[in-house]
């Protein structure tokens, strides 16, 4: 299939072209590079064999976008382009708004206009809101979530879902992604945010590498075992995946289909410290401070539909994503 990867040299994206590439899929990213590096595409060729086609523009920008569609014969989309740090988007909620929406609706309508039916959006378990009791399950009302950026995913599930109703011949799965950590086993692709990581694992992995002196870990009285929070961690390489069977599940099925992907299981914010201590033989300091503005104590997801309608189930463990983000650290020095 011709795939168009929208935010395809980003973190999951570029995890995800090269899992596309090696099932023999050509791959055309779109990526504007506000948060990604122009080497990744080096750095997929080198583990592929082969560079997926690039081009760096905003996919907002609808007269490249259907230049893009003119050039190749588009049959399925994947669409990762958008911002994504749930801290920035409350202090600039229209920005995201705009951003995570135009796109997304360019998108759509040039989809719309090449007779393109297939589409794969990364969504988030942040849409289940703080209401719902976990593990949380498809079925559950997704419909709110702590931040703009959380309220965007919610607002473009309600797009994907209002377009396919309209077009019965249209096919989207909402991914809706627990907590991705973890890098490629070559060492070449990896979560290296730019500044300050706000996520928890290139946390670690900045304060193992000695950029930064030690984690604060948000919150020990939390009523969870240990008194910090519990997150659903799932490797970047088995969330990659499910994007490719997210695209056999598009190719002979019609709606919008929402699809937790997670591994079921919660792991703590000090077992996570305390398994990439292991894995790497070294010390991660931290020290215990206030709680963080919107986090929720615990989640995990039901990963049972996954299985059933994709035949997917991650295969990684939580050593494993720790043992490959050590690798990627170390690699990236
Ligand atoms: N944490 C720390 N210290 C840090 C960073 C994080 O203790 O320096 C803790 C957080 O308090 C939380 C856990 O580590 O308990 C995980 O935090 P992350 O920021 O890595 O991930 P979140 O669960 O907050 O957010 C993730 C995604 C969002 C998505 C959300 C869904 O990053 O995109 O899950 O709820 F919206």
């Amino acid at each position: 299939m011709n795939v168009l990867v929208t935010g395809g040299a980003g973190y999951i994206g570029s995890h995800t072209v090269v899992e596309l590439i090696n099932a023999r899929h050509q791959v055309i990213v779109v990526d504007d590079l506000s948060n990604a590096r122009i080497d990744v595409l080096d750095r997929i060729e080198e583990i592929c064999g082969r560079r997926p086609e690039f081009y760096q523009m905003d996919c907002a920008d609808k007269n490249r976008l259907q230049q893009v569609f003119i050039h190749h014969r588009i049959d399925a989309v994947i669409h990762f382009a958008g911002f994504k740090a749930v801290g920035e988007s409350v202090k600039k909620p229209l920005a995201y708004y705009r951003n995570n929406l135009d796109s997304t609706m360019t998108l759509l309508e040039v989809m719309e206009e090449f007779g393109c039916r297939k589409l794969v959006f990364s969504s988030s378990a942040t849409v289940y809101g703080p209401d719902n009791p976990h593990p949380y399950k498809e079925s559950m009302p997704a419909v709110c979530s702590a931040s703009p950026y959380g309220w965007t995913k919610v607002m473009i599930e309600r797009i994907l879902k209002d377009y396919a109703t309209a077009h019965p011949n249209f096919c989207a799965v909402l991914l809706r992604y627990f907590n991705p950590i973890g890098a490629h086993v070559s060492g070449l692709l990896g979560d290296d945010p730019n500044g300050i990581p706000n996520n928890l694992m290139p946390y670690i992995g900045r304060v193992a590498g000695g950029k930064l002196e030690r984690l604060t870990i948000f919150g020990g009285d939390y009523p969870t075992p240990d008194g910090t929070c519990q997150r659903d961690y799932l490797h970047v390489v088995d969330l990659a995946i499910g994007h490719l069977k997210a695209l056999e599940y598009a190719e002979s099925n019609h709606g919008a289909e929402a699809i937790n992907l997670g591994t079921g299981k919660g792991t703590s914010v000090l077992e996570l410290v305390y398994a990439f201590q292991k894995v790497s033989g070294i010390q991660v300091p931290y020290v215990i401070g206030p709680r963080r503005e919107g986090d929720l104590p615990a989640f995990w997801a039901d990963a049972e539909k996954a299985k059933r309608l994709l035949g997917w189930e991650a295969m990684y463990t939580v050593e494993d994503m720790c043992r490959s983000t050590w690798n990627f650290v170390r690699k990236n020095k």
